[in-house]
């Protein structure tokens, strides 16, 4: 479990606030959970055979003696919510929401058992236009971030009765291969064979090279779908590849699965990965409802996003220095003026004295691009010194009035802009 400083939060509230303008855009709404359930809630919908279930949850008895859970993921606590909240009564809600996930693993780089994601969920549409929908806007959110070398792989898992048609045939295929299996698919053969598809040791994959496929089994109902999902993402020119033996890791799935993959981050290269889950709400309580979502790991995203990062916006535009008491009352009224007029400038006032070579230190350290400088002289005229920080030129005096007229209204960068403009 990490935590994330501060010099690394502006790259994460850049990516959140990317995604979450692109959410916005679409019409999505943002639904805030518990990140505790009842541990029956994720048993239920994750599957008590699969990994997260069976060796990953952190979960606990309450002073009740109820057991709980740190969620691991959040699609059966949002379903859990729209059912309760009686959401689903003939709309068809789009939702997102976003914060932390917890899973025992083991952790390695891109693996971690508190990580974040950025979840999308959408109820009561069963046609492909909507799966369409949801890999468009995943891929607008990745192109905005600047990542283009993800690329997007997609399957099909049909309908639960398709899939136990198929899990015959393949764990009888499976059984004649018993012995060259390795022991964690061979654990799996038993409990959730399709699992074993995913596997990434090489004898195991070199058998499931030759394994039923799921496709063989579809009925007439998951291939039109799976067909029209694939050409409405030609139409819209999203490129994607059709991974047969792409299986998932949770259970409740039915018909489009899909991820999106980095070749930059070895084993850990899924940024992000859903599908459809039309049985889960019903079998939650719920009314019958189609239902599909994917969820982003925020920390890949970020690894990725700082790769590609040039620019950055200062965490400063400007430290201000004011040496004696009546300097450095006018100087924190100078900027609360400033923040009414300019929001989007980036100001911090020097504050716990010192004398003006320990202050400009602090100004340096800041990583601020100018410093502010308000003296007695400067105090009296209602003026500042402006002192470039990141080159060498010389300070210049300003009035007050000009200043704060200059910098009204301006954006961060056109904030940076002024004060270059100024400073030459
Ligand atoms: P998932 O494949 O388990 O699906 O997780 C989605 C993404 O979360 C992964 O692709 C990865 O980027 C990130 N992730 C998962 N585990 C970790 C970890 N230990 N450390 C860092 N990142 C991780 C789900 O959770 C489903 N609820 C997605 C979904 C939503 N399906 C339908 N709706």
């Amino acid at each position: 479990m990490h935590d994330i400083l501060p010099r690394e939060t502006p790259l994460w509230q850049g990516v959140e606030h990317t995604l979450r303008s692109v959410l916005a855009s679409y019409g999505y709404q943002e639904i805030r959970l518990p990140l505790v359930e009842a541990t029956d809630l994720f048993r239920r919908s994750i599957g008590e055979v699969t990994d997260i279930v069976e060796k990953e949850m952190y979960t606990f008895a309450d002073r009740n003696g109820d057991s709980l859970t740190l969620r691991p993921e959040g699609t059966a606590g949002c379903a859990r919510a729209v059912i309760e909240a009686g959401l689903l009564r003939g709309e068809t809600p789009r939702l997102w929401y976003q914060g932390p996930m917890f899973r025992h693993e083991r952790p390695q780089k891109g693996r971690y058992r508190q990580f974040h994601q950025l979840g999308v969920e959408v109820y009561g549409l069963a046609g492909p236009d909507i799966d369409a929908e949801l890999l468009l806007l995943s891929a607008r959110a990745f192109r905005q971030l600047g990542l283009n070398a993800l690329h997007l792989e997609i399957n099909t898992l049909g309908e639960r009765a398709e899939r136990a048609a198929y899990r015959v045939d393949l764990v009888d295929y499976l059984q004649r291969h018993r012995a060259a299996l390795d022991p964690d698919s061979e654990r799996r053969l038993n409990t959730n064979p399709l699992r074993v598809l995913d596997s990434k040791v090489p004898e195991t994959q070199a058998i499931v090279a030759d394994a039923p496929v799921l496709c063989d089994y579809l009925g007439a109902e998951s291939r039109a779908h799976f067909a029209g999902l694939c050409s409405l993402l030609e139409t819209a020119g999203v490129s994607f590849r059709v991974n047969a033996r792409l299986v998932r890791g949770l259970d409740y799935y039915t018909k489009t699965v899909f991820e999106w993959v980095s070749g930059a981050l070895g084993a850990q290269g899924t940024v992000c990965a859903g599908g459809r889950y039309d049985g889960l709400v019903a079998q939650l309580g719920g009314p019958d409802t189609a239902a599909i979502g994917f969820a982003a790991g925020l920390e890949r995203l970020v690894l990725l996003a700082e790769a590609v990062s040039g620019r950055s916006d200062p965490a400063l535009h400007v430290y201000c220095v004011a040496v004696g008491e009546v300097p450095h009352a006018a100087a924190m009224g100078l900027a609360e003026h400033l923040r009414d007029r300019c929001p989007a400038l980036r100001l911090q006032v020097h504050c716990g004295g010192g004398n003006f070579g320990n202050q400009l230190k602090r100004a340096d350290k800041s990583g601020a691009l100018y410093a502010f400088i308000v003296g007695e002289e400067e105090a009296a005229r209602r003026e500042i010194s402006l002192k470039p920080l990141r080159r060498s030129a010389p300070q210049r005096r300003y009035a007050w009035d000009a200043l704060i007229s200059g910098l009204a209204g301006l954006t961060p960068e056109a904030i940076t802009s002024y004060l270059n403009a100024l400073a030459h």
